[in-house]
């Protein structure tokens, strides 16, 4: 496994690999690797014939006051993570090598980033799309790979792809669990043992969701509103959100005769963000209304 610190040495090791003719998949991280990045790897592997991981905490997704100064930079751990999984190259830049001069030209894919996250976040996604736009054209991968607990940045990125015609598939793989339900993330590391325990509400909510749907519920506010009750059994949970959106343009549903008949009608986003002491998470679930 080959370790790339600069543009310039990543893209020869990519070079010298297409020229034998291999399929190159991309792996994006913010490092910090835990099962659910190790599943990206794992399906870039089977799909691909030679695996680049990027681990750079982008600065430009952080918002002030967040935590990008803090961000888990476990680089010794990660690469040994690689190593096993059988990634060819980790990409590992400074931030002067990915922002080699003050940057002026952005990415932005408007409506989808206007929703969810993006409420409280408004650079956020500004800055991914921005990041991962460099890493394509740096490594130029045939395909690249996204966690579907990050639901709204995976159809940001997918859309920002297809707008601008980007010569690479994106694929989605499913969210990695713990065996209690909580989504694995990287800032689950700053929760205390308790507070783990409190965030296994937030599937549960999500499962409550779910639930009701199948049962026949019609009415998203409902449903939202046994999901906050579900979250609120926990003191330590603050709410950011909780929602209920069309799953392909993220848009609020009409609130009482969406689900399962209404205009819209098939698959829909539940999506849940909370914090819980110094963490934010996020989670998610998509159900199809229309079978129910
Ligand atoms: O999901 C992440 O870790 C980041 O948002 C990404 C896609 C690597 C861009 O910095």
């Amino acid at each position: 496994m080959e370790v790339a610190k600069t543009i310039e040495s990543v893209r020869a090791l990519v070079k010298a690999a297409r020229s034998k003719g291999k399929k190159i998949g991309l792996v994006p991280t913010m490092g910090a690797l835990h099962i659910g990045h190790i599943s990206l790897i794992e399906a870039a592997v089977k799909k691909c014939d030679f695996v680049v991981v990027s681990i750079f905490v982008n600065p430009t997704q952080f918002g002030p006051g967040e935590d990008f100064e803090k961000y888990p930079r476990p680089l010794d751990a990660d690469l040994e993570i690689c190593r096993k999984a059988g990634v060819d190259v980790v990409f590992v830049p400074t931030v002067k090598e990915m922002y080699r001069s003050e940057n002026l030209t952005w990415v932005n894919v408007e409506k989808l980033t206007e929703s969810l996250c993006g409420q409280s976040r408004p650079i956020h996604f500004r800055g991914v799309t921005t990041v991962c736009a460099k890493l394509f054209n740096i490594v130029a991968p045939d395909i690249a790979f996204f966690g579907q607990k990050d639901a709204q940045q995976a159809i940001v990125i997918k859309r920002m792809a297809a707008d601008l015609n980007m010569p690479l598939e994106v694929v989605i793989c499913p969210t990695v669990r713990e065996p209690n339900g909580l989504a694995v993330s990287s800032r689950n590391k700053y929760l205390t043992e308790e507070q783990k325990k409190d965030a296994t509400l937030i599937y549960k909510s999500l499962q409550k969701c779910r639930e009701m749907i199948d049962a026949g519920t019609t009415d998203s506010e409902t449903i939202i509103a046994e999901m906050r009750k579900i979250l609120s059994q926990a003191p330590s949970i603050a709410i950011e959100y909780v929602n209920i959106v069309d799953a392909g343009a993220l848009q609020a549903i009409d609130p009482h005769a969406c689900l399962p008949t209404g205009r819209r009608g098939g698959k829909v986003l539940a999506a849940v963000a909370v914090r819980i002491g110094p963490a934010c998470l996020i989670d998610n679930i998509l159900v199809d209304a229309s079978k129910k």
